[in-house]
């Protein structure tokens, strides 16, 4: 109750926190530049450590990370990604589902493959990611609390059958993001987050029903994007963000970005 009650007066231009972890994570933005120093191997080894020590589903470890250290694999992920900082970032690693680390251990104790069924299942799946989206951010906390940049790259899976035959992903694997480590060599403004009234609720999901236009609600939040700027693109003022979202509602998903096929072609039931 305390600790709530101090979070509801701390003002949204807050500069000090009650302790390190929170200013990590409350001065977290994209970083989208990097300085091309390398990253220390000892500063590699607490990171994916911190990545190991993330809570795993059912003690499953259901998720592997495969480091790019091949600048032409590097490069052919930034043409995937469409994105240039993919392949200039000292440190890469593409996040994966991984069960058939767990299928080889299950023969290897006498199970066959016709048996272990439910390494194949989607709920199998689905805890797999959440692993391996946790371990991530652990990764990714972890690097910016050493004062290194990241970017979170779902660009990555602009063309997913691409990625998994350059990585040779094997049955029960899937790629479900990369993330890009390095020195920041720009300072980014925090990117405005909503109110938190529009993402917190108690006890269950508010009713519709009170004819509240959400759009209009979030006026004030729109104008706060409109003014951020985007150094991908720091001539043009962000649109605000109930166009985004608009827009996007319409935008057609490319094949490449469906999961059903590559889902089956990988051994899950889609
Ligand atoms: C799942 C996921 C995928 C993302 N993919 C990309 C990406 O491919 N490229 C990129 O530049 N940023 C990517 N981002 C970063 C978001 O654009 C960014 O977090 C968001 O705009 C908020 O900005 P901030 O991180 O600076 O606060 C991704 C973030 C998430 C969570």
């Amino acid at each position: 109750m305390i600790l709530s009650w101090k979070v509801a007066i701390v003002p949204e231009n807050q500069q000090s926190y009650p302790n390190s972890t929170i200013k990590t994570l409350m001065t977290r933005r994209s970083i989208r530049r990097f300085s091309p120093e390398p990253i220390e191997d000892d500063t590699i080894v607490w990171l994916e450590r911190a990545a190991q020590q993330a809570p795993t589903s059912r003690y499953n470890f259901g998720w592997s990370a495969i480091r790019i250290t091949d600048p032409d694999l590097a490069q052919k992920l930034a043409d995937i990604g469409k994105q240039k900082y993919i392949a200039q970032a000292p440190l890469l690693y593409v996040f994966l589902v991984d069960l058939h680390r767990n299928s080889r251990i299950s023969q290897g104790k006498g199970v066959s493959p016709a048996e272990a069924t439910a390494f194949h299942e989607q709920y199998s799946y689905n805890e797999s990611h959440n692993d391996a989206v946790l371990a991530l951010h652990a990764m990714e906390t972890a690097a910016e609390s050493l004062g290194l940049g990241t970017v979170v790259l779902g660009s990555l899976l602009n063309d997913m059958p691409r990625l998994v035959e350059l990585l040779h992903l094997p049955e029960l694997t899937f790629p479900v993001l990369g993330l890009a480590i390095g020195k920041p060599a720009q300072q980014p403004a925090l990117k405005p987050r909503m109110d938190r009234s529009f993402q917190f609720f108690d006890n269950a999901y508010p009713e519709d029903g009170d004819n509240t236009n959400l759009a209009e609600a979030l006026t004030d939040f729109d104008e706060k994007v409109h003014q951020y700027y985007d150094l991908r693109n720091a001539k043009k003022p962000v649109d605000r963000f109930t166009d985004q979202v608009a827009q996007k509602a319409t935008d057609p998903l490319p094949a490449q970005r469906r999961f059903s096929t590559l889902m089956r072609q990988q051994g899950f039931t889609a």
